[in-house]
């Protein structure tokens, strides 16, 4: 086994179970996991009953639409999660990042627990709901979006046919394993649920559907955060390895996010229909690519789009959130929030 700081434990993608905590080599990330545990809600205290009333005033195609999201939610955070174990706790060799990974593990339950509520509520009929948590399975647009994040984790689960990467030894490995947390950061966790909190808050922005705006706001806030993580970790990988961000990587890089443009797009399409009045899939192209621009330029590479935000029920968004979330702590527990927080690169 790999002991703590012998030379060839240097680095964050150094293969080992370091298990040193002082001195702390990297205490952002102890921050981080800090600033998580202050972020603490459950389920229980999301409100769903307003929303049974107003499903039933939606139009067919609204309903649709809202049937094929909580389809999409069915499954999403749970294979966030088994990559969380599989790859990410695995492969970052820093006590302080395994911590954080822990929360985060935690965070992702708490929204696997959300969604299996949501469907319970929002899908009485046992055949529909069945139907939706088998969506990555008979419904093609999900089934797409999974076959996506599949195919970047494949590496590192092994399958027919691949042994999985047990150790990050080669550059290419280490390559292979930026690609996987980027793709989870910076598409799935970045791009698919920010096109999935779109869709919810054009709902709020109609005056529908509160309680899962209001889960939304905690997920969105619980995801904007491992977004961030991850994407502190690629800066620090970016400065113990520079040579491994060379202009592939970056190709591969915008590839992927454009394949996560398209396959959101698919399912876009499945779910705007011929569009609906303030939701179609053209404004969707154009606020998935707004989205892609910021993942590009947080990573350190030139916007690929050039696209505007044109919902503007999420520009506020985040500020909203962490507004609510502040009064909610303060009237519901008394409990004293200190320190500051920020949204490095969303809206
Ligand atoms: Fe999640
Ligand atoms: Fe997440």
């Amino acid at each position: 086994m790999t002991t703590a700081r012998t030379p060839a434990s240097r680095n964050l993608l150094d293969p080992g179970f370091e298990l040193t905590l002082r001195p702390m080599r990297y205490p952002a990330f102890y921050e981080r996991y800090r600033d998580a545990i202050r972020n603490t809600w459950t389920v229980e205290e999301v409100d769903l009953h307003s929303d049974v009333a107003d499903l039933a005033k939606l139009s067919p195609g609204e309903q649709h639409l809202i049937g094929r999201l909580v389809a999409f939610f069915a499954t999403g955070d749970s294979i966030v999660a088994n990559n969380l174990v599989l790859t990410l706790y695995k492969h970052i060799n820093s006590p302080e990042a395994r911590l954080y990974l822990s929360r985060q593990l935690f965070e992702e339950a708490v929204h696997v627990q959300f969604y299996l509520t949501l469907l319970d509520t929002y899908l009485p009929d046992p055949d529909e709901r069945a139907a939706a948590f088998d969506a990555v399975e008979n419904i093609d647009s999900i089934r797409e979006k999974a076959r996506f994040c599949f195919k970047w984790m494949a590496a590192f689960e092994g399958g027919e046919g691949v042994k999985p990467i047990e150790r990050l030894e080669s550059r290419a490995d280490r390559r292979r394993f930026l690609l996987n947390l980027i793709c989870f950061a910076a598409c799935i966790e970045g791009l698919f649920f920010y096109g999935a909190f779109a869709y919810v808050y054009w709902f709020r922005s109609r005056g529908l559907l509160h309680g899962l705006a209001t889960g939304t706001n905690w997920v969105f806030r619980d995801e904007s955060m491992h977004m961030s993580f991850a994407f502190d970790v690629v800066d620090t990988v970016r400065q113990e390895e520079p040579e491994l961000f060379d202009d592939e990587l970056r190709r591969q890089i915008e590839e992927m996010l454009e394949e996560a443009v398209e396959a959101e797009l698919l399912f876009a399409r499945d779910l705007c229909g011929e569009g609906l009045p303030g939701m179609n899939t053209e404004s969707m192209r154009e606020y998935l690519r707004c989205v892609a621009d910021q993942r590009l330029v947080r990573l350190g590479f030139p916007a690929r789009y050039g696209a505007r935000n044109p919902f503007s029920f999420m520009e506020l968004q985040n500020v909203q959130e962490l507004t609510n979330f502040f009064e909610r702590r303060a009237s519901a527990y008394q409990v004293a929030v200190e320190g500051s927080v920020s949204f490095d690169d969303d809206f």
